[in-house]
């Protein structure tokens, strides 16, 4: 179309503000984050008993040596079939960790107790409530802490490296312990543990790094 040169303003007006209201709602998207589509109904306690207590355990044990009446036996998965379920139960452990990192999980569930409450030292619900809601960046690093030795994990058991898969369990139970540490028993007093037992003072030093 031809506009007569002494509409050529109006036109201009008009095909700015027909641009305007096109990116409008680009605009509007960008400002106002979509609603998240994430329904979150497992409690941080109810994570720790479905997925990341049974599928650590099962790694730790499925490596290992036991010593009983019948001689030295060296635990390892050996079949394709038990380096798979070793392979699963890590993948399954690392992406708890993201589900530990979403905002806005209860600690328990409604009606819920926090795990040996009332025992000295363990924080009660609503203080272990408040812990996560007020320092949630921090209960975020020992996720991530947690997600990196699941990768490391993951790594030992592709190489069928048992060695490093020991190695890199150690190293996961103290990132387990030192969230604990923080986020369930903050206050507890480990009792002195015997002669050459050395492991006592872990839990306590892994706190001091990361308050
Ligand atoms: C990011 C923090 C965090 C990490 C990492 C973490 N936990 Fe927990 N865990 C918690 C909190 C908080 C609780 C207390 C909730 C409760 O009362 O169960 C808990 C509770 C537990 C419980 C008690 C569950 C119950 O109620 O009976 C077990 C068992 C457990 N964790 C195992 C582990 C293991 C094993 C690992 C490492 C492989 C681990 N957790 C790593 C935060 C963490």
């Amino acid at each position: 179309m031809r506009v007569p040169f002494q509409l050529w303003p109006l036109a201009l007006v008009l095909s700015l503000s027909a641009c305007q209201q096109s990116s409008a709602p680009v605009a509007a998207a960008a400002v106002e984050s979509p609603p998240s589509p994430f329904k979150l109904t497992a409690s941080v306690q109810e994570i720790m008993q479905a997925m990341v207590d049974p599928s650590a355990d099962a790694v730790w044990d499925s490596v290992g040596t036991t010593i009983s009446a019948k001689g030295i036996e060296d635990r390892q998965p050996r079949t394709d079939e038990e380096w798979k379920t070793a392979r699963l139960q890590t993948i399954t452990l690392i992406e708890a960790t993201n589900l530990l990192m979403m905002e806005n999980r209860h600690i328990v569930p409604a009606g819920g107790k926090m795990a040996d409450e009332g025992a000295q030292g363990v924080l009660t619900t609503t203080e272990a409530q408040h812990q996560l809601d007020s320092q949630h960046q921090l209960f975020v690093q020992f996720a991530t802490a947690l997600n990196q030795t699941g990768v490391q994990m993951l790594k030992a058991i592709d190489a069928k490296d048992t060695a490093a898969m020991m190695e890199v369990g150690t190293d996961m139970d103290e990132v387990c312990e030192s969230c604990h540490v923080k986020f369930w028993y903050p206050n507890q007093i480990f009792p002195k543990a015997p002669e050459g037992f050395g492991s006592d003072a872990k839990p306590n030093a892994a706190a001091g790094k990361t308050q």
